[in-house]
This record gives structure tokens, sequence and C-alpha cells, in this order.
């Protein structure tokens, strides 16, 4: 298992560890850092029922917006875990700006390590983190306690576009990873396939230039770091047409076989 740093810089797209610690200032402009709300919650009412009673686990839920929404939307209960301290400030923060203070709890923690303790959760969303714990299976199997009988888990990631010869170290076709999915003792039953145009594109030029200006801020501050930042702006463009060009994105609900 890597360390929890690697893990994160792996979730956020960071060939370089070091840029973690620079995280909460970079993406200080940003609500959103991953995946869209609007959609996991409408996947959770189309798959649960008495929304109020849920109890929901939003692992790496970066600064909440995706607990919040469910909260917000569906009066349920949420449980946030991440690994970067001023990502969770902020996520208590905005619950309470929204009014959901009381129905969500957010904390820091390593995932891998904290979901050997919880049980009992409806809803286990994985949105924008990749496979936290290696692989498709183990990450499944890795949360697959911590989900009552009928829950489900929600994954929202991206897979490879059918006979397209695009590669990616963390790009799968979907045949393996609903294989792997199986092999961890859960079917797919319900997904969502991002319209690429309005659910990834809206905000990004200003999201694109807010990240450029504090990445700049910081080579001010560090210049001797100017390298690292640089090369994060660039990678967040090349990600960012990836997700519009080479990948399918879409949000997979499993549930036990
Ligand atoms: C791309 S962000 C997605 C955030 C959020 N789910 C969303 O969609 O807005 C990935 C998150 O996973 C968190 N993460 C990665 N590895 C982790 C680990 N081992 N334990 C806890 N959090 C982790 C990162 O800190 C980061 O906030």
């Amino acid at each position: 298992m890597n360390s929890i740093i690697e893990s994160v810089a792996s979730s956020m797209d960071c060939d370089n560890v070091e840029l973690v610690e620079y995280l909460p200032y970079i993406l200080q402009d940003f609500t959103e850092i991953g995946a869209c709300p609007e959609v996991i919650t409408d996947l959770v009412k189309r798959n649960t029922h008495n929304y109020p009673s849920l109890k929901i686990l939003d692992l790496g839920c970066g600064k909440g917006s995706v607990s919040i929404e469910l909260a917000r939307a569906l009066n349920c209960f949420c449980h946030g875990i991440d690994a970067v301290e001023g990502f969770i400030k902020e996520a208590k923060l905005f619950a309470s700006e929204k009014g959901v203070g009381d129905q969500c709890i957010f904390e820091t923690a390593d995932i891998r390590e904290r979901t050997k303790e919880l049980k009992d959760y409806n809803v286990i969303v994985l949105a924008a983190t990749g496979p936290l714990f290696g692989d498709y299976e183990s990450t499944l199997k890795g949360v697959l306690p911590c989900l009552a009988n009928d829950g489900i888990v929600i994954m929202d990631d991206w897979y490879k576009i059918k006979n397209d010869n695009f590669t990616h170290v963390r790009l799968f076709e979907k045949q393996e990873i609903l294989r792997q999915a199986e092999a961890a003792g859960m079917l797919l039953s319900d997904e969502h396939i991002h319209e690429k145009t309005t659910e990834l594109g809206n905000s990004y030029s200003e999201e694109y230039e807010n990240l450029k200006k504090r990445c700049h801020e910081l080579t001010q501050m560090h210049p001797q770091k100017a390298e690292m930042f640089k090369n994060y702006v660039n990678k967040q463009s090349e990600e960012y047409q990836i997700l519009q060009n080479n990948v399918i994105c879409s949000a997979l609900v499993f549930r036990k076989k």
C-alpha cells in the first residue's frame, strides 16, 4: 500500500508528492474539486428510498460538496472523510453556511485505515478518488464491511472508450472494472454517463485561470519550486483535455451480489 501522501497525490493527479501541502492554497477558489454533486444526488434518489433515514459515507470527500448537496437535498446524514486537513476545515465551514452542519460529520483520516472501523452505511460514495486501495477489486473489498446489506456503492470515475487507442496508467476497460467489482462481490446496478459539455465543461476556463493565478502566487513565494507549480498547471490542462476527449466519465452504482 502506498503512503497517505502518495494516495492523495495520485487521486489529485499530482506527479510530485511535495505539491500536496500546497493543494488547499491552489484550490482555495474551488468548492467542487471532483464529482458533480447533483449527479450523485440523482443516483442516490433513484436507487434508494426513505431518504431522511439514509446514512451516507463519502470517502475522499474533498471539500464536502457531494455530502453537503446530499444532506441538503435529501435531509439525510452524511459522514465525509478526507486525508487533507485543509479540505476538511473548508467542508465544515461550507456545511454550516449551507445550513446542514448538524447533518454532516467531516473528519481527517486515511480511508484505508478508517474503513476498518465503520459499518451500516446505506450509501458509500467514492467520487473522483480513483481506486484508493490499489485496484478496483481491493477498493470495493476494502469498503464493503462499511456497507449495510441492501446498500449501494457509487463510484464516480472514468473508463476507456471502446476500440480507442488512448492509454493512461489509471484507465481501464469498463469490462475490467466490472470484472474486478464482481470479484469483490459486487454487481453493477445503475450508471450515469456524464454529459461532457454541460457537466464537465461549464466553468472550466474560469477555474483554470484561478488555479494558474494561485500557482503563480506560490511561485513568487517559493521561487525554488517554480518548476513544480508550472508542471502542475500543465498537468491540469492535459487532464482536462483527456476528460473531454479520451475517456468516458461515468458514475457507476454497485450492489452486493
Ligand atoms: C479528486 S478529489 C475528489 C474530492 C471529492 N470526492 C469530490 O468529488 O469533490 C480526491 C480526494 O481523495 C482524497 N484522498 C486520496 N487518498 C486518500 C486517502 N487514502 N484517505 C483519505 N482521503 C484520500 C484526496 O485528499 C482528495 O480530496
